[in-house]
Formats: C-alpha cells, structure tokens, sequence
C-alpha cells in the first residue's frame, strides 16, 4: 500500500455549491440559472456584442442580488482553515460572489472573476463596482462608457492560471468543494492535482462529473461537509 505524504498544501477548488445554501442559485442545478437564462445569451463575449442592454441587466440583477446574501458555515469553516493552516493554501474559487472574503477568508483566487468588480475595455483598468452597469456609467480613469462586469465569460481565458497551476504542483492535498465538474480548466484540476501526487477529495451534493477521478468523495451539503472536514484536518 502506498504511504500516505504528510499533509502541508492545500488547493481548494469551490463552486456555485458552496454558496448555494447562502441562497445564491447553482447553474446546473433544479431552478438553476441557465433555466431562466440561456448561458449563449448572457455569458459570452458574442452576446455583449449583440445585446449588451440584456448581458448588463442580468448581470446588475446578480450583482444586486449577492449583496444580499450571507456566507454560510461552509464559507467560515475555509476561513478557519486559512486562519489556522501553517502550510501553504490557496481556495480558488470559480464564483464571482465575494462570501468567501465576507466569510473571513484571505487567500482566496477568483478565476471566473467578481461580480463586484468593473473592467474598462478602454484603457483596462478594473474597478470596485456594486451599482448597476446597464446605464453605461463612465470609467473612472479614463471617463469611456466601456465598462462591462470583470466576469470570465464563455470562450474567455479564466484568470491567474499561472498561480493555480503552480499550487497546483505543490499540493499534497486537492479538495473540490460544489462544482459539478462540468467545466474546463477548472473540471481538470483534479487530475493535474493527481498526477502530481496530491491527495484527492471531493465533498459536493451529489457525485460530479468526475468524481471517479478522486480518491475519496464525501456527499451531503456543503455547510455540514465542509466545516467537518475543517474540524478533522486541524486536529490532525
Ligand atoms: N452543498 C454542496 N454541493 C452542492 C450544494 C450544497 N448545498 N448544492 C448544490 N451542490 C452541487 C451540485 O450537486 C453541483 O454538482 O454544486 C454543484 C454546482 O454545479 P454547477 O451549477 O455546475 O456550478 P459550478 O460547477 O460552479 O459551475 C462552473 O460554470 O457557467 C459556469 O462560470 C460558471 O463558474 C461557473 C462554472
């Protein structure tokens, strides 16, 4: 049997599940977003381009929405874990809400980006953004009417691949926590994380995609998995 390595970095893979009981709608799931709303027509550089009055609303609708909402006791269990952890960790997320910083957590990557933030494709600059975009606000650098939400849409490079991918090498453990395992890169973690030697976990609702590829797979809600498995790592 092969000896377990000792446990000291962590990567963290978080999806719309882990917010889904913060009252923040999955994209797959029953009454999920794309339901409502056909991903081609709101989450895609092609759909801004023909129809931004209804990519802005949607967004400003999300936008407003998440301000609303609360971190749940999966979000301050990772906060926990980051607070106390010794070794390296880093939570990537692929939410563009901001619960895991609400919830107290601070090495926290966004690689779908933030509903909170603005991107001006003027002159490129991001910015602090919680009002509506739909009335084409100016930039407040360079005073465009280009700002559209600093999201990663369909088709669009995700952000800090560099970074992740570094972790990713590093990691002894890989935890991915409510994502459906649907999309890429993200959806390949897991078995770059493997590859290189780390443990594999997954804790989610109901098995993902790929939950075959991991080495141990726990199935529930985020908010009673997550702060468990806190709970286990610290002690040791
Ligand atoms: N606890 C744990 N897991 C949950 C919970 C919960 N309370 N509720 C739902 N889940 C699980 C579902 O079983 C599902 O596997 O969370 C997963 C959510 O999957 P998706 O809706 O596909 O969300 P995600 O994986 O984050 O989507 C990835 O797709 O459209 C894009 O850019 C968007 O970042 C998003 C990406």
């Amino acid at each position: 049997m092969a000896v377990m390595r000792e446990i000291r970095n962590i990567v963290i893979l978080t999806g719309a599940g882990i917010s889904a009981e913060s009252g923040i709608d999955t994209f797959r799931g029953a009454g999920g977003l794309w339901e409502n709303h056909r991903v081609e027509d709101v989450a895609t550089p092609e759909a801004f381009a023909r129809d931004p009055q209804l990519v802005l609303r949607f967004y400003d609708m999300r936008r407003e929405a998440i301000q609303t909402r609360q971190p749940n006791a999966a979000h301050t269990a990772l906060a926990r874990l980051d607070a106390e952890w010794p070794g390296d960790l880093l939570i990537v997320t692929q939410n563009v809400d901001d619960l895991h910083e609400r919830g107290g957590a601070r090495r926290v990557l966004h690689m779908h980006g933030e509903h909170l933030k603005a991107w001006c494709t003027r002159c490129d600059s991001r910015h602090a953004w919680s009002d509506p975009l739909v009335d084409r606000p100016p930039c407040p650098k360079c005073g465009a009417r280009s700002l559209r939400p600093d999201v990663v849409w369909f088709g669009e490079v995700p952000y800090h691949m560099d970074r992740i991918y570094r972790a990713l090498r590093e990691a002894d453990l890989f935890v991915s926590i409510g994502t459906s395992g649907a999309v890429y890169p993200a959806a390949g973690f897991v078995q770059n994380a493997r590859e290189l030697g780390a443990r594999t976990l997954e804790l989610n609702l109901e098995p993902s995609q790929g939950s075959r590829l991991f080495h141990e797979s726990r199935l529930g809600p985020a908010s009673e998995l997550v702060p468990a498995w806190v709970d286990e790592l610290l002690a040791g």
